[in-house]
């Protein structure tokens, strides 16, 4: 298959491009569109077969739902439940954003989106094109993150592009995403609303609006053999292909231990790599130092880390350590990703 590829330049022609991306998508196609989290690779949410293509698009397992993205807020209702008005609450705090929420669905979506489940996960992001893609396909799209399954989920189209190009119709590139990791996903089919998946929308903000808000267990603790309840936090995403430890402990302790664990691993023939806050990027030897940010920014740590891990793939890095980030606020979300990332590796400095 031949994957177009189509810039989206600010101009009037923007326009045009969103409406045949529109077309591809309500014939079954599949397109790729920038979000304000992550890539997503678009499918007409109300039809099976198009989620059946995402799946093989992805090599993605079908048992792993999908959420479906949205453009009105009256198009809530007619996909899901909302018995007790929780959702509306949530949606006028934070849509259009980062936030996905999980509840009962209607039989508008085929069982074929959802995994089999009788849950849907449901967003409403904020991404200019995303909402002009959304409307112009029908009003519902189903959008997993672009990537291969088992790879960092793509922050720009040039990522996409090297997952996905032949396998789908249509790329829109729309530059760097703003955030750089996925949506929080919020489970709201409980009496007790739970975070499946920490984002940059965080508990303390979900708080003030709900009340109590809990996180599921198994997202920070590695040694759970609970079953996560989002079926995909089960999978080992984000993966680079060298091996990725995370090393924790006192700062000035880290230092010493990354740099002895790259000593050793250099003297074994093996390509070295350190992921690390810009105060200590500079006190590290090894072949790659890549710098995530300050540390006290969580969001430039979120906007570089899927990027920094794809950079060392390409350059065939074979050992990676990471520092640990606080994981107060968004700092939650990163380190589940990057915990997710090393397989649950930690070393104590
Ligand atoms: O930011 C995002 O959410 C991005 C952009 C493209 O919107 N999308 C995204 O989709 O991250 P995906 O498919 O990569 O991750 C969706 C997660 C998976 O872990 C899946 O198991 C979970 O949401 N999920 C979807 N439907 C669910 C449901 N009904 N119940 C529980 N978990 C669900
Ligand atoms: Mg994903």
């Amino acid at each position: 298959m031949k994957t177009l590829y189509e810039v989206m330049d600010g101009s009037g022609e923007d326009e045009k491009r969103l409406r045949k991306a529109g077309e591809i998508l309500k014939a079954g196609g599949l397109v790729a569109f920038p979000t304000e989290t992550v890539y997503g690779l678009g499918g007409d949410a109300l039809n099976p077969e198009s989620s059946r293509r995402i799946y093989a698009a992805k090599g993605r397992p079908s048992d792993n739902p999908l959420i479906v993205h949205i453009c009105r807020f009256s198009d809530l209702e007619r996909i899901a439940w909302d018995p007790d008005g929780r959702a509306a609450l949530i949606a006028r705090a934070f849509w259009p954003g980062p936030l996905t929420m999980i509840l009962k669905k209607k039989d508008t979506v085929p069982m074929e989106t959802t995994g089999g489940l009788s849950t849907v996960a449901v967003r409403f992001p904020s991404h200019p094109a995303a909402q002009g893609l959304i409307a112009a396909a029908g009003g519902f799209v189903a959008a997993p993150s672009a990537n291969t399954s088992g790879k960092p989920s793509p922050t720009s189209a040039r990522y996409v592009a090297e997952d996905m190009d032949g396998r789908i119709d249509m790329i829109l590139d729309g530059g760097d995403v703003g955030i750089g990791l996925e949506s929080t996903i919020l489970d709201l089919t409980e009496d007790e609303p739970m975070i499946l998946r920490p984002g940059y929308v965080t508990q303390e903000m979900l708080e003030e609006v709900l009340g109590r808000v809990s996180v599921d267990r198994t997202i920070l603790d590695a040694a759970s053999d609970r079953r996560p309840k989002a079926p995909g936090m089960k999978y080992r995403h984000y993966a680079p292909k060298g091996e990725l430890a995370v090393v924790e402990g006192e700062p000035g302790r880290v230092t010493l231990r990354i740099n002895e664990l790259c000593q050793k691993a250099a003297a074994e023939g093996k390509k070295t790599g350190v992921i690390a806050a810009d105060e200590t990027a500079p006190l590290y030897l090894a072949d790659s130092v890549k710098s995530v940010g300050s540390r006290a920014d969580e969001e430039a740590i979120a906007h570089s880390l899927y990027r920094i891990l794809r950079e060392f793939d390409d350059e065939g890095v074979e050992v990676m350590y990471s520092e640990a980030f606080p994981s107060k606020g968004m700092g939650q979300a990163i380190m589940n990703r990057l915990l997710k990332a090393a397989g649950h590796h930690v070393i104590e400095a």
